[in-house]
């Protein structure tokens, strides 16, 4: 293992890695819930694990954040925790993938740890409460002091209905209240028939239908698409021509990649779902390079997979990035995995603040 050794890699780790993967994350997410049930707590953690420091800082799409590394969708999928996770020093939270209606999921066991290979493998399928039960208990806009996104999906039966666009449509309405910045996950591996929405014309389709709705909904909140690193060059430039002829403000890269690199060393890498984590790190960055060139550095760029250190999280912003996210290098390292990469990008000499101004949409009728 290349990781250093934290109290929590010494004393929390062995003891969640004892339980089933899906397990640990749920004792994760309840201990974290419970902690920011109390202002002293919450008080504490913000003491011990928050940098604070104006080269920290970015601006994207219009929306200040006060560093740029995030918690990557996926990990609070209800956003049960989203305060105490920003109290540990990350300076967005991504809730989600949030469905219309709530969903089981896939069978269990649906989560593999590759400890060999400091990663994971996921076939969860979206399991989450639904918009219903989860929006009405975020921290309302304005009491926060962390950016919240939220990442949206289709329940799996609409896609399998081939009505996932009005799912789209359904979880923008609602949780546009509440939404700093929307992403569009097109790019899960474990709905199936998902990623079909990648190909470029169903996604100029899908696009087309999200900003008509916007427009006449009068929803103003940034929206990002998420991607996933399995696509060839050519047809992620393809679709780059296809974001930028959209309001887009983002793009996330990447999701879980369906490749088994050749590197992975683990018995468990023949799982079945998406891999994150360390063999992930330089695929998900070749694509944030491939769309920062494709697009002149027009197309913001949020870096994700595989993040575990501050040299990671660089070398994302060096290839385009403006933001980073991770979710798998969190469950290794712990609480200081945040403070640890904004220290560490603080100590760099150099490291590239790519503020990138709100995109130019298409203004409302009541902007004037
Ligand atoms: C257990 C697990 C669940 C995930 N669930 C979601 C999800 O619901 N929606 C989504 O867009 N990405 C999801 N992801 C993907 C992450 O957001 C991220 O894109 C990916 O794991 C790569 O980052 P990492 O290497 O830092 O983990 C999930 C990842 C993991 C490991």
């Amino acid at each position: 293992m290349t990781l250093p050794s934290t109290p929590y890699q010494r004393f929390a780790y062995p003891v969640l890695r004892s339980l089933d993967a899906e397990a640990a994350h749920h004792h994760a997410l309840t201990a974290l819930q419970t902690l920011q049930r109390n202002s002293l707590a919450l008080a504490i953690l913000r003491q011990l694990y928050t940098v604070r420091h104006p080269r920290l800082e970015r601006t994207l799409f219009g929306v200040r954040f006060a560093n740029p590394v995030g918690v990557a969708a996926g990990f609070d999928k209800n956003g049960v925790a989203v305060e105490a996770l920003a109290a540990l020093g990350f300076g967005h939270i991504e809730v989600g993938t949030v469905t219309p209606r709530p969903q089981r999921g896939n069978e269990r066991p649906r989560l593999v740890r590759l400890i060999r290979d400091e990663a994971l493998i996921n076939r969860l399928g979206f399991p989450n409460e639904g918009m219903h039960a989860i929006i009405p208990h975020l921290p309302p806009r304005g009491t926060r002091t962390f950016v919240l996104g939220i990442n949206i999906g289709p329940n799996k039966t609409s896609v399998t209905a081939g009505r996932a666009i009005d799912d789209y449509l359904a979880a923008l309405d609602y949780c546009a209240p509440v939404a700093d910045y929307f992403a569009i996950n097109i790019s899960s591996p474990n709905t199936p028939g998902l990623r079909s929405l990648q190909q470029a014309q169903s996604l100029d389709d899908l696009l087309t239908s999200i900003f008509r709705h916007t427009s006449n909904e009068r929803i103003s909140t940034p929206i990002a698409v998420k991607l996933g690193p399995d696509l060839t060059r050519d047809d992620l430039c393809e679709l780059v021509r296809v974001l930028m002829a959209h309001p887009v403000a983002a793009v996330i890269a990447t999701n879980t990649t369906s490749s088994r690199p050749a590197s992975l060393r683990d018995p468990l890498a023949t799982e079945s779902g998406g891999l994150s984590g360390r063999p992930l790190r330089d695929l998900a960055t070749a694509v944030i390079r491939t769309i920062s060139d494709a697009s002149a550095g027009k197309l913001p760029v949020i870096g994700v997979g595989g993040v575990f250190s501050a040299r990671d999280a660089h070398e994302k912003l060096e290839a385009g990035a403006t933001l980073v996210q991770l979710y798998t290098g969190f469950v290794y390292i712990g609480p200081s995995t945040a403070r640890r990469i904004n220290e560490g990008l603080l100590s760099m000499k150099r490291i590239r603040q790519r503020d990138t101004k709100a995109v130019a949409r298409s203004p409302l009728p009541q902007d004037g």
